[in-house]
């Protein structure tokens, strides 16, 4: 279905070229914007004022020639106004729009515009094997996990890459601390975790910055795992195994799905793709190590920055891996779009792989996209860095089960009747809801403050209040026990009120917002949006009686198409709903 912005500024631009057709062609186009007082109109046409100056008439005048080469617009406004220096005003006609939501509910799209399919890889989550994992790993496990979702409801092909870091020096110093302290995992008689794992890269850590002996074997470890000697590999896939399952078990829980393709897939790729950029002429040898210097990278002294996509020592790293990584996926996977989803900090390094991949002739900018989705930090409450009451990272999986657990507290308090059974599964979706839903309505480039205690209250822009507002329509739809289908097949949908309309009409915006959020990947503006959705409702359920009244079927179906947006809408965020709370 087209949005309503699209079909005014289709309805626009043709009364431009109609009105003024001595006009150049690109400058015909009508701009368009949602009004921001739903009073003034629902829609406002600023083209007026752009366009006098080269008509050389005054942009009330132009409005008025705009205004009345208007085709068809009877039927879909019920006024259309100037306003201040000449912007055109547009007020949908109740009778249009309530036919619009009509065609809405029967849509599957509900609304929305699928656009041409396109292949997009978005690369998320991606943890560290056996490293510490920390809250940063949710915020992209969350955000690009909404994404994926948003881009499958519009119907593209989305690939789903967990660039999990599992190659690199770290396993040179974990071998070689297993080897002294585990030697029975290594063996594979005894079994052991993921957070094991993590406690005996620490001691590696730091055996390995004390101990000169302990670095000398640790390097040793690495060449022998780089040129796959079988019992180095056989240790790096148990390390990776272990990692994996706990892994494995948050995306379970958050319910992520989500492929591996870590670091070691592209490392065949190597080589060939250093050659390449050799023989390409962007590679400069500097301190021993081939380095990309590119346009306009400084580090902090100003001196330019370059990516080393090889070391002095003939050694691979994270820049190599990411410049094969963007090769595969343009050349492999043939990507129209590709996405990767890190905290801020790295938000330079992606910006280089990209001017690097351009320069290389690799990513050309007229026929796909490269964009890195950065992400601020999590705070605590003392506005610091994250971290758990002992001082520790937190694990990321205890900060999923302390969010169940409070949500738990709070659902025994207020439901004390309720079954323990119904409290547990309550307790997980409104936990888990609250932590995804707390994450993504900030916008995500700023820094957040984590907070069991906010996230989890029933007011405010919260997910029990997005939650609360879909119970409340089923609770409706209970009591006045009518048979949804037949409602919706013998009756009609006829906004009056003034909350009806303004309810509907910001149910008909859905499709207006997805495009948006499509184009800027900002899942905060679809929060927004449903927690909007969620009060405009309120508001209509506080004026407007459903049950027993005349208006009842097309109350009940403006409930219907509300409750099945909110519920897209959260689904699309990655939130659960509940029938009954
Ligand atoms: N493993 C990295 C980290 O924990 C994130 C990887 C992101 N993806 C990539 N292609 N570099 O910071």
């Amino acid at each position: 279905m087209q949005t309503l912005l699209h079909l005014l500024q289709r309805k626009c631009s043709d009364a431009i070229v109609s009105a003024f057709e001595q006009l150049p062609k690109e400058e015909a186009r009508a701009e368009l914007t949602p009004s921001s007082q739903e009073e003034f109109g629902h829609y406002q046409c600023n083209s007026a004022l752009r366009l006098s100056k080269s008509l050389k008439l005054s942009p009330r005048v132009v409005a008025q020639k705009i205004i009345d080469a208007l085709d068809g617009i009877k039927d879909v406004c019920a006024k259309v106004e100037i306003a201040g220096p000449g912007f055109i005003n547009f007020t949908i006609a109740p009778s249009f729009l309530s036919h619009e939501l009509e065609r809405q509910l029967k849509d599957p799209l509900l609304g929305a515009v699928r656009e041409e399919k396109q292949r997009i890889v978005v690369d998320f989550s991606s943890p560290n094997i056996a490293k510490e994992l920390h809250v940063g790993h949710l915020r992209s496990t969350i955000i690009g996990d909404c994404l994926c979702r948003l881009f499958e409801f519009l119907g593209h092909d989305v690939l789903r890459l967990n660039h999990v870091g599992d190659w690199g020096t770290q396993f040179g110093m974990l071998i070689t601390y297993m080897k002294q302290f585990a030697l029975d995992v290594l063996s594979g008689k005894e079994k052991t975790s993921l957070e094991s794992l993590m406690g005996w890269y620490r001691a590696a850590k730091k055996q390995f910055d004390e101990d000169p002996a302990f670095q000398k074997h640790s390097k040793m470890e690495v060449v022998a795992l780089q040129s796959g000697n079988p019992e180095s590999m056989k240790a790096w896939k148990l390390i990776c195994d272990v990692s994996r399952k706990g892994f494995q078990e948050i995306y379970d829980l958050l319910g992520v799905r989500i492929q591996e393709r870590g670091e070691s897939f592209y490392n065949p790729m190597l080589k060939t793709v250093v050659k390449e950029l050799e023989e390409k002429g962007l590679v400069t040898i500097s301190d021993g190590a081939k380095c990309i210097f590119l346009e306009g990278f400084k580090n902090r002294e100003g001196m330019p920055l370059p990516l080393m996509i090889q070391k002095s020592d003939g050694g691979f790293n994270y820049d190599t891996t990411d410049m094969a990584a963007i090769w595969h996926r343009i050349f492999v996977e043939k990507a129209d779009r590709v996405i990767v989803v890190t905290d801020n900090g790295q938000s330079l390094h992606f910006q280089m792989i990209y001017a690097a991949a351009e320069k290389a002739g690799w990513l050309d900018k007229n026929r796909m996209k490269a964009e890195h989705v950065g992400f601020g930090l999590v705070l605590g409450m003392d506005g610091k860095k994250f971290k758990t009451r002992s001082g520790d990272t937190e694990k990321l999986i205890d900060l999923i089960y302390g969010g169940i657990e409070e949500a738990k507290k709070i659902l025994q308090e207020k439901m004390p009747e309720a079954p323990k059974k119904e409290i547990e599964h309550l307790a997980k979706v409104i936990g888990i809801d609250a932590i995804k839903y707390a994450d993504l309505s900030c916008q995500r480039i700023k820094d957040y403050t984590f907070s069991y205690e906010r996230m989890l209250r029933f007011e405010g822009n919260t997910a029990v209040f997005l939650l609360y507002a879909y119970v409340r329509i089923s609770g409706i739809k209970r009591k006045i026990d009518a048979d949804m289908k037949q409602v919706l097949a013998m009756n009609r949908l006829e906004l009056a009120h003034p909350s009806e309309i303004s309810l509907g009409l910001h149910l008909r915006r859905f499709g207006e917002l997805l495009e948006s959020v499509e184009k800027e990947l900002l899942p905060n503006r679809l929060a927004d949006y449903l927690y909007e959705l969620a009060e405009k409702f309120n508001a209509f359920y506080r004026d407007c009686r459903i049950e027993g009244t005349s208006e009842e079927a097309s109350r009940l179906i403006l409930s219907e198409l509300t409750a099945r947006i909110l519920k897209q809408g959260l689904e699309i965020l990655g939130l659960e709903t509940i029938d009954r709370m």
